[in-house]
Formats: C-alpha cells, sequence, structure tokens
C-alpha cells in the first residue's frame, strides 16, 4: 500500500497522516477545516489515563497507559520537526469533598500503584499546600506522572508537521469513501456516517467547555490539572500556563446538537466554584459545546473494517491521549509490523460478536 487516504483533520487524522507520511507514503487529508474544530479542538488536554477511566473499563485504560508511554517520544518527534506540541508535565490532583469521594481516590491510588505509577494520598491540608487556591477539600490524591497537553498548539503543530512532510489537505467534506491504497477513517462523531459497520456503534456524547482568563490581581490558575466529582458530576480545571484556564466538561447525549446551554454553563461553574473560588474573579472568554466520538464500550475502534478501510475512531474521551497509539497502530497495520499493546482489544471485529452491546 503506497497511498493513504485519511478522513478527518482532528488531532487522530492529523497524527496519524503525519505519522504515516514519516514513512515515506504518499497521504492525502480530507477535512474541510483541518485542525479547527471538532472534539479536538475543544479539549482540555488532559493525559490522564487513570483519572480518567471508569472502574471496569480495564481495556481503556490499557490503552491508555500505552499511549501515555509514548507521548513523550511522539512530542520530541514533533519538536524535531521545528513545531511546539505545547506538552506540560505537570501532574494531576484529584480532590474529594466528601467520604464517598475519598473512598474513589483510595481505588484510584491502589489501581495507580498496581501499574507501578506514582500517586500520593494527601491530607486536605497538604492537598491546599500544593494547590493553595483550592476550596474546603477533604483529601486530595496527586498523580505526578499525568501529562497534559495545550490541545490549540498540538493541532497546529501536528498541522505544520504534515504540510512539512507533504501530506495534501482536501478542504472538503467526504460523502464517498475516497480511491486511494488504504483508507483511514478518523471524522470523530461523524464517522459512523462513512461506513455501515459504524453507523449505530459510534455516537455523539455532547461535552461543554468553558476558557477563563484570570483578570489583573486574581490569583493565578492551579499549576496542576484539578479534578473533582461535584454533585455527582465529574469535572477537570486545566491551565494553560498562568494565563488561562480550561474547565470541563458536560457529559450527555444529545444527538448533534452543539448548543452551549445555560444549565451546562452553570453546572460547570457552580462546580468549579467549590473546587478554586478565585475562578469566580476570572474572565469567562469561551464557551463550547463540541461532540466526542462515543463509542460502545468506550474503547476506540482500532484495526481494517474490510479491503483496506481502516477505523481510526470511537476514542470517547480519550482521543488526544490516545492519538500517538493509534497513529502507530495505523503505521504497523500498512507496515505489516506487530501493532502496539493493547490496540487488539480495540479491533472493530467486535462488533460483529452478538454480545457486544
Ligand atoms: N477527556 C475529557 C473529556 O472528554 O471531557
Amino acid at each position: 500500500m503506497t497511498n493513504l487516504a485519511v478522513v478527518g483533520g482532528g488531532v487522530i487524522g492529523l497524527a496519524t497522516a503525519w505519522r504515516v507520511a514519516r514513512t515515506g507514503r504518499s497521504v492525502t487529508l480530507y477535512d474541510p477545516e483541518p485542525a479547527r474544530g471538532g472534539a479536538s479542538w475543544l479539549a482540555g488536554g488532559m493525559l490522564a489515563p487513570v483519572t480518567e477511566a471508569w472502574p471496569g473499563e480495564e481495556d481503556v485504560l490499557r490503552l491508555g497507559e500505552e499511549s501515555l508511554k509514548r507521548w513523550p517520544g511522539f512530542a520530541g518527534d514533533l519538536r524535531e520537526e521545528g513545531v511546539d506540541p505545547g506538552l506540560a508535565g505537570h501532574g494531576t490532583l484529584v480532590v474529594a469533598f466528601d467520604s464517598a469521594d475519598a473512598g474513589h481516590l483510595d481505588i484510584l491510588a491502589g489501581h495507580l500503584h498496581s501499574l507501578g505509577r506514582a500517586a500520593a494520598r494527601l491530607t486536605g491540608r497538604a492537598a491546599k499546600r500544593l494547590e493553595p487556591g483550592l476550596g474546603s477539600v477533604r483529601s486530595g490524591l496527586h498523580v505526578p506522572g499525568d501529562l497534559a497537553v495545550d490541545n490549540r498548539k498540538l493541532l497546529q503543530a501536528l498541522y505544520d508537521a504534515c504540510a512539512r512532510r507533504n501530506v495534501r489537505f482536501r478542504r472538503e467534506r467526504v460523502e464517498e469513501l475516497p480511491a486511494a491504497d488504504a483508507v483511514v477513517l478518523a471524522a470523530g462523531a461523524w464517522t459512523g456516517r462513512l461506513h455501515p459497520l459504524l453507523a449505530d456503534a459510534v455516537r455523539p456524547l455532547k461535552g461543554e467547555i468553558l476558557r477563563l482568563k484570570p483578570r489583573r490581581g486574581c490569583l493565578p490558575p492551579p499549576s496542576h490539572t484539578v479534578r473533582a466529582v461535584v454533585e455527582g458530576r465529574p469535572i477537570y480545571l486545566v491551565p494553560r500556563g498562568d494565563s488561562e484556564l480550561v474547565l470541563g466538561a458536560t457529559q450527555y447525549e444529545a444527538g448533534f446538537d452543539q448548543a452551549v446551554t445555560a444549565r451546562g454553563v452553570r453546572e460547570l461553574l457552580e462546580g468549579a466554584e467549590r473546587v478554586f473560588p478565585a475562578l469566580t474573579e476570572y474572565e469567562l472568554t469561551e464557551t463550547a459545546a463540541g461532540l466526542r466520538a462515543g463509542s460502545r464500550d468506550a474503547l476506540p475502534y482500532l484495526g481494517e473494517l474490510d479491503g483496506g478501510v481502516f477505523a481510526a475512531t470511537g476514542h470517547h474521551r480519550n482521543g488526544l491521549l490516545m492519538a500517538p497509539v493509534t497513529a502507530d497502530a495505523v503505521v504497523a497495520w500498512l507496515e505489516g509490523d506487530e501493532p502496539p499493546e493493547g490496540t487488539a482489544a480495540a479491533s472493530p471485529a467486535r462488533l460483529h460478536q452478538k454480545e457486544h452491546v
């Protein structure tokens, strides 16, 4: 297979196009607005598999951990292309407000230790020493090895790296699969429209997200990614240096609706105020809603659908995290190499199994 068509110009499509173009293949990427819009443009950018996976999602966790390991090399390769992927190593602090949350942190800590990852349980006071702007938290969990990436810097870096490697950009919406030796479907929540096997398997999962900037005299954003569950709803605050804070995210099913609701904004702000009270004085600079590519089991669909057509979609809440492992998997499929660990469980072959709901 010498030429590849990639459908979708979000983080998965761009990472795939760049990685494959580096092998010397000719690559064409189809997207009306590559590196803009879509879930990647709105992402918080946490690269934190353990705190993002739900209990029971072991395959998601394994794949996320595999991709996290690949992130420093992936970012280093981008830097070698002369572009800045916006990778930050500021770690995660998960905070608990009540005893149920604290119990959950104990489980997360155990999970991280079993993976050989460093994680420290903290009293409320110790959590506040680490992050002085926190509200009245009961306890915390510090995960220093988690990374974060500035999603918009990353998209620009990938776009530039693709251009340097002579990826051709076709700024058009794909209705019929392009003619090429191999086609990778990476159109996020819209991928279900491109192949019958994915039609009912990929669904949009709406998420609202806010961006805020500290005004003069305000406490700067936290120095870690801070996560919490407030009123049963998970939220995260991801700093972009000292100048911006990304606050996310709601999650619910609303078809392809991308309106920002007053309720979504209220819930996020109310939750965030408990976690980091100084934020109420920040300037609210952006409210936005996007569609994650939901799968049936939170694992993406990675692999061949039929004769040369491959799925790289359904990344659920984990598109940015899983971009390196996904792109490396595509390279391995095309080269006939062993795909990365954890990708076999994500094969779309599971869509043929009756028990897969
Ligand atoms: N990974 C964060 C989110 O999907 O909201």
